[in-house]
């Protein structure tokens, strides 16, 4: 069985690649390496390093033939589609639409979309199911929730299978802590570099996933071949001062936040309903926060050793040597 993956090398990308390449699957991934790096791609992958909106995407499309399309490549930074709407809908939406349209015209069966919580918006009510409106507030969530409803018009269509999985706030190994949604990595990093850690707010609560859960429904989900939206998530509410205090017991740390006031457009409260995703894709999260912190915290240790020795690549035994064809 064939699987195209777009943004195969990212954070939540690689973890499904490696997943991908466990259970058999031949895999080929399409990744501009714009925000990761080829280091996080696993053995035995086909990688075409391209963007998205390349022309020559209909030709990998026409060339590897896929069964199943996982298209997790995206611009995920609601700062930067603020600043840049149009770029941000080019990778998000308009990429996407043209996906669909190879997918169709090169007979794929089954099209994954990573999406997000961020399309509901301020939750009218908690948890937030599937049928919960949706409201997005940044174009970011505009981006995406516009990609989904080209998937499901498509679907309606064509003869293709499309499942959207809108994916709470998901953290694991190998995230950039750079980023807006890695609060965890950041709050791991300052803590292990004896940092000053900034919280604005503190009281918000969000539901925080694992990515191997993650991956795991990705795979569940192409299993079952479901046509519907599902959330991913923990269906957890946790406080960020409350997942503050655990990532400091466990590291022993007893360095006290710097508060802030919340910023502006931040989300109250968040945790979604994954009632769905475990009654019709045989899914359920597996790790619950404390061990999923854990098994950051030890990624993040390790992957520390090996820096600080110039030795990062080790710090992955499934070091990359596919295929690479340059965009
Ligand atoms: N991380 C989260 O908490 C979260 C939550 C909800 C949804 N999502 C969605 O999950 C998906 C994966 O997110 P992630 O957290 O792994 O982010 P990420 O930035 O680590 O991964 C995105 C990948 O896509 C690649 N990419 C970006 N633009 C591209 C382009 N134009 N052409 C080709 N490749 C491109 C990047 O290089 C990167 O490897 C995204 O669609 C994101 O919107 C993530």
């Amino acid at each position: 069985m064939k699987v195209l993956l777009t943004g195969g090398a990212g954070f939540i990308g690689s973890h499904v690649a490696n997943r991908l390449v466990l259970e058999g699957y031949d895999v080929a991934i399409i990744d501009n390496l714009s925000s990761s790096s080829s280091e996080n791609l696993p053995e035995n992958v086909k990688f075409y390093h391209f963007d998205i909106n390349d022309c020559f995407v209909e030709k990998i499309v026409e060339t590897e033939k896929p069964n199943i399309v996982i298209h997790l490549a995206a611009q995920t930074s609601v700062v930067h589609s603020m600043k840049e709407p149009f770029f941000d809908f080019q990778t998000n939406t308009a990429a996407t639409v043209k996906l669909l349209q190879y997918a169709v015209e090169y007979g794929v069966d089954h099209f994954l979309f990573a999406s997000s919580a961020a399309v509901y918006g301020e939750p009218l009510h908690l948890p937030i199911s599937e049928q919960h409106p949706v409201n997005p507030q940044s174009f970011y969530a505009v981006s995406k929730y516009a990609a989904e409803r080209y998937i499901v018009n498509f679907a309606q269509q064509y003869n293709l299978t499309s499942t959207i999985l809108r994916f709470s706030n998901v953290y694991g190994p190998k995230q950039n802590t750079q980023g807006e949604a890695g609060v965890v990595g950041r709050f791991i990093s300052k803590i292990v570099e004896k940092e000053n850690c900034i919280i604005y707010g503190g009281a918000q609560t969000r539901d925080f996933i694992y990515v191997k859960d993650i991956a795991d429904a990705v795979l569940k989900a192409i299993v079952a071949k479901k046509e519907g939206i599902y959330n991913v998530s923990s269906n957890t509410e946790i406080s960020i001062r409350q997942l503050y205090e655990m990532i400091s017991e466990k590291l022993s740390s007893d360095a006290p936040p710097s508060f802030l006031s919340y910023r502006d457009g931040e989300l109250h409260r968040s945790v979604l309903s994954n009632e769905r995703a475990r009654k019709e894709l045989s899914w359920h999260p597996i790790y619950s926060i404390s061990e999923g912190l854990d098994e950051t915290i030890n990624d993040f240790l390790l992957c520390n050793e090996f820096r600080m020795e110039g030795r990062y690549n080790e710090a992955y035994s499934n070091q990359y040597i596919g295929t690479i064809t340059q965009g």
